[in-house]
């Protein structure tokens, strides 16, 4: 179940005709993807490898790297999923290629565009040491693309399978398309995730809600969504939303910037600054309420969470609340719905289209002009 408390409650008004209008919405129709074939081939990488790498970065990553992480264990899994291609760091890659030495693995590169400068670079090294290794790469990777670039001639020389990328899905609405349900596959019930994501439409309501709380906070100064989670594994998620909120909203000198913390670790850091420093946030808490409990420290969680409501209300910083009873796959699924409405409503009340980015098209072909 999902408690929803927010700064304060709107009444839906919002003319969803409007949604219409734009291409890019593909990811308000059932989940269409071919649950067979995902099977098939998770269980012939599972039979030949021990360690499936995963290359993407923005839209292309932070999904199923966020779900992964909420729902595994700590210390370890029965199947390792392990990202790379998310940043330029030799050092990653060189540790990784170590680590690997002595294991089985297969790829999944997965660009939308085919033409990410990061994967192709990632991809390109990866593939060098998957043929000194095995020799024939063909049934070791797996490519999730669209129709065109580098990723297209891959295919037609390696015989890779592929996976389609939806033309009228974007990255960072693609949660509920191959490039995550995939990699999610091999620890992950998706069905159960999925379900949640198909029935999530009955948030639509709660989502306007939150939008307009974020965007009348805007309004007032409160430029900054301080979004906070009690649990490690879920700051992954933040970084997700931080993806879908800033780059639905931010353009136009317009948009509420999304900054995460994790609590209450951050409690002795940022706490002071929160509670007492430039007025310029609100917050938005992610919890999760029953977790399994050892000595009191759930409870004293609990009580944690809203003793520090209250005290960071008393230093003028509000906060909206999205709760979880306990942490499941159906809800999950619904709830990244919620997010995906939240980002369209608040980028269309900002005067904004909701899935663009020309602000990263810049910086883009500023790197390609220096490289
Ligand atoms: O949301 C987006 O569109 C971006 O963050 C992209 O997902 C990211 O740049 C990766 O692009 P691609 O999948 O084309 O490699």
């Amino acid at each position: 179940m999902i408690k929803f408390d927010f700064i304060k409650n709107y009444s839906f008004d919002f003319d969803m005709g409007k949604l219409d209008e734009y291409e890019m919405t593909g990811w308000r129709r059932k989940v269409d993807v071919s649950l067979e074939d995902i099977y098939k081939k998770r269980d012939e990488i599972k039979s030949n490898s021990q360690v499936l790498v995963v290359i993407g970065i923005g839209g292309s990553y932070l999904g199923s790297k966020s779900i992964n992480d909420m729902f595994s264990n700590y210390f370890k899994s029965d199947f390792e999923v392990i990202y790379a291609g998310y940043s330029l760091s030799s050092n990653y890659l060189n540790d990784l290629i170590d680590y690997l030495e002595d294991k089985d693995f297969s790829i999944n590169v997965i660009s939308k565009s085919g033409s990410t400068m990061e994967i192709k670079n990632t991809y390109e090294v990866l593939k060098e040491v998957l043929i000194k290794k095995y020799g024939d790469i063909k049934d070791r990777v797996i490519v999730t693309t669209g129709d065109k670039g580098f990723l297209v001639d891959e295919i037609e020389k390696y015989g890779f399978y592929k996976f389609p990328f939806p033309e009228d899905i974007g990255g960072r609405y693609s949660m509920f398309t191959y490039a995550h349900l995939f990699p999610l596959s091999f620890n992950i019930d998706i069905l159960e995730f999925i379900k949640g994501y198909n029935d999530g439409d009955k948030y639509v309501e709660d989502a306007y809600s939150y939008a307009l709380n974020r965007v009348e906070m805007f309004k007032k100064g409160k430029v900054v969504e301080n979004i906070v989670c009690y649990e490690e594994k879920y700051l992954m998620l933040i970084e997700w939303i931080k993806q879908l909120f800033g780059e639905s909203e931010g353009k136009n000198g317009q948009g509420v910037f999304p900054v995460s913390t994790l609590f209450t670790r951050d409690l002795h850091s940022l706490g002071q600054f929160i509670q007492d420093g430039n007025k310029l946030m609100f917050e938005t808490i992610f919890v999760v309420k029953n977790n399994k409990e050892i000595g009191n420290i759930n409870k004293t969680n609990n009580v944690v969470v809203s003793s520090v409501r209250k005290a960071h209300l008393t230093g003028g910083v509000e906060s909206n609340m999205i709760e979880l009873d306990s942490l499941g796959l159906y809800d999950m699924g619904g709830l990244i719905k919620f997010f995906f409405y939240t980002a369209c409503f608040s980028a269309i009340k900002f005067g904004v289209n909701p899935f663009d980015q020309p602000g990263v098209e810049v910086y883009k072909s500023e790197i390609k002009n220096n490289l």
